[in-house]
């Protein structure tokens, strides 16, 4: 792929048809504009099949014939997110059925049956006659596989498919009753042919049945993906990947990286109006998800869909202020991303997304939106031997999907939520104060690379993840372990005996019980006297109290209040070459601040910058370093950063709100 970054998106000239000179107007911005890249094809098939078995390449050809005349690469997409009507009315099997065993009919998008053996030779054959006729075309730069996989499928053929899949994990109908215990409410199945998915009107509260579902789910949609890539490849070796979502918990994104050449990922981050308006949560937020994406592949991500103004499908369709645009696109060039791509490049004139925001104006004027992109454009050429250059965290903050999924399956212990996401937001927050890189793992995730591990409520142990963090303790290495871990197995099965499972030598202690407070309720923690990480001051917790009791461990802080008053909030315990802390809470903001800027030099890691005030974030790619501005206030730059560095973009004295400074280390 081409050496500066990716600029440009999804663009649909298919809408416009009919419409010459918008096409040619077209051309015209993207060169204003240093548009380098398009997404072509994207839900095209009805364009592209117009009746079942006639193909029509024309138009597509003559768009990327043209894009190649005028410089621009093609990401090519597969057109399977949405289907032409014809496939819907001549085999009904493709549309999707809903928990409740509704056959949902033809319209929108992303809604078709995974397991269809129609669906998938469909697709297969486009697939094919696509990589045929552009899988060497050298404008073309990659395939952009479907898009934005998600949603699920009750038919008959995915019941079937999920009870194979079943029988495969299980073995007998036996072994899969005993682990999801299903001699509570008289659960036990004769057959695996009794087994259907979760449903409102059948099966709806067995934990491990609902685990086991959302793992087909993954399962079966990453087949379906397979079968796509295999189908591009069938005369094409182009680089694949897939446009995935925002903390989307529908899949687990862990299950796919393996199959594709590079991580993509559709970013839209609810600026000014997420997170009670602060922005600096929505920043923290969406890095901490630039992070989680990097990591699947440990490589450099494509930003393949964001917004240049308002998102019309959010509650507030809120314009980016100025400077936000910029703020954000660095924002993913900073954490990795090789790419600012946006959807979509002109405003559809009629349909669903038509008060999206898009890079071109139907009016013809030179918007605000199209002068900062432009500006953006200009910027990223002046950064563009970041590109490529990796980011090698010596932290990981573990966020494993299966784990999640089993611990919010379950009843209890907070059904009025867990705040896991907040939690983990705190904690990033906290680590990104102390001015290092973070990669955001599955459990599943090689701990080689790293000095600190945090694993904060990691609920489901999976087989071997206690005796890696074990290990890696042993070898010297520091782990940060938070309240409701290692409660279960893979089948979402309590673990018998002390917890958290196996784990509760390296923390020098076990749980007892685990209280939850009602929302707005809070309990404190106070510091103990002469604590090795000299906390003076106390700091409020809420929503889940965890009790301990210590075997080892020496008590840093201690709850303030109620019954357990006195009992450990936060604990250390040295194991072996290591240290392992422990966290009995959701603590307020500050104390992950103060609590991650005392032990990351303990833990023999060198921060990018020390002590970053709110909202400035900090990071590393190669020998590049960014540093931004998230929040409202413009912030001074200490004198030791300004002396001799080459700076590629930004002033080394000051950085405004939402500013960048970029330079070579
Ligand atoms: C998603 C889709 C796009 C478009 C945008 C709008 O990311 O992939 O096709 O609908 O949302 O924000
Ligand atoms: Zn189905």
């Amino acid at each position: 792929m081409k050496e500066s970054f990716c600029f440009g998106g999804d663009y649909n000239p298919e809408q416009w048809i009919s419409h010459k000179d918008t096409f040619e107007d077209d051309i015209r911005c993207f060169h204003r504009l240093g548009v380098n890249t398009v997404t072509l094809n994207v839900f095209s098939w009805a364009f592209l099949e117009p009746e079942e078995g006639k193909y029509d390449f024309s138009f597509l050809s003559s768009v990327i014939d043209r894009m190649g005349k005028e410089g621009i690469s093609v990401i090519l997409a597969t057109p399977s997110g949405a289907k032409p009507s014809w496939l819907a009315a001549k085999y009904p099997e493709v549309l999707r059925v809903t928990d409740d065993r509704r056959r949902m009919l033809f319209g929108e998008r992303h809604n078709h049956c995974y397991t269809s053996p129609v669906y998938m030779e469909k697709t297969r054959l486009i697939d094919e006659h696509l990589s045929e006729v552009f899988g060497h075309n050298d404008t073309v730069i990659a395939w952009h596989i479907s898009n934005e996989y998600g949603g699920e499928c009750h038919c008959p053929l995915c019941q079937e498919a999920f009870r194979n899949w079943l029988r495969q994990r299980y073995g007998s109908i036996e072994e899969l009753n005993k682990r999801w215990n299903n001699a509570f409410w008289s659960h036990i199945y004769n057959s695996f042919d009794d087994i259907e998915s979760p449903s409102p009107i059948g099966e709806n509260k067995n934990p491990s049945l609902i685990l086991d579902w959302k793992r087909f789910v993954t399962y079966q949609t990453v087949d379906f993906m397979n079968a796509e890539i295999k189908a591009v490849r069938k005369f094409s070796d182009l680089p694949v990947t897939t446009n995935m979502m925002y903390d989307y918990t529908g899949l687990d994104y862990s299950k796919f990286a393996d199959n594709l050449d590079f991580i993509s990922w559709d970013n839209y981050p609810a600026w000014g109006t997420g997170f009670g308006g602060d922005n600096v949560l929505v920043a923290a937020d969406n890095a901490l998800e630039h992070d989680y994406f990097r990591a699947l592949k440990d490589k450099p991500f494509f930003l393949m869909e964001s917004c240049p103004s308002a998102t019309n499908w959010q509650p507030y369709s809120h314009l980016k202020r100025p400077g936000v645009l910029e703020a954000a696109s660095l924002e993913a060039v900073a954490h990795g991303s090789d790419s600012v791509l946006f959807f979509q490049m002109r405003n559809s004139y009629a349909g669903y997304e038509k008060f999206h925001g898009a890079l071109i104006d139907n009016s013809g004027r030179e918007t605000r939106v199209m002068k900062e992109a432009g500006e953006l454009s200009r910027k990223l050429m002046l950064l563009r031997l970041v590109r490529g250059t990796e980011i090698k965290a010596e932290v990981a903050l573990i966020n494993d999907r299966e784990s999640r999924w089993a611990m919010e399956g379950s009843a209890g212990p907070r059904n009025a939520g867990l705040h896991y996401r907040d939690n983990l937001r705190r904690i990033y927050l906290g680590l990104r104060s102390a001015g290092v890189d973070v990669d955001v793992i599955d459990s599943s995730h090689s701990f080689d690379a790293y000095k600190l591990i945090v694993v904060p409520m990691l609920y489901m142990f999976k087989d071997g993840v206690a005796d890696r963090l074990r290990k890696f303790t042993a070898d010297g290495g520091t782990i940060v372990v938070t309240h409701w871990s290692g409660v279960a197995d893979e089948c979402d099965a309590v673990y018998p005996g002390l917890s958290p499972h196996s784990l509760t030598d390296v923390l020098g202690l076990y749980r007892e019980e685990l209280d939850a407070l009602a929302d707005g309720v809070c309990n404190r923690a106070v510091p103990v006297a002469g604590n090795e990480l000299g906390f003076r001051s106390g700091y409020s917790c809420s929503v889940l109290a965890e009790i301990a009791e210590l075997t080892s461990a020496e008590p840093m802080m201690v709850y303030g209040d109620d019954f357990y008053k006195g009992r450990p909030a936060v604990a250390v315990n040295r194991y072996e070459n290591g240290r392992a802390y422990y966290i009995a809470s959701m603590f307020e903001e500050d104390f992950y601040c103060d609590f991650f800027n005392s032990i990351i030099p303990a833990c023999g890691i060198e921060p990018i910058v020390q002590g970053l005030p709110r909202g400035v974030i900090a990071s590393r790619r190669g020998k590049y370093i960014f540093i931004q501005n998230f929040s409202s206030d413009a912030i001074r730059l200490s004198d030791s950063l300004s002396d001799k560095r080459k700076i590629l973009i930004g002033s080394s004295d000051t950085l405004p709100a939402y500013g960048t400074i970029v330079f070579a280390e």
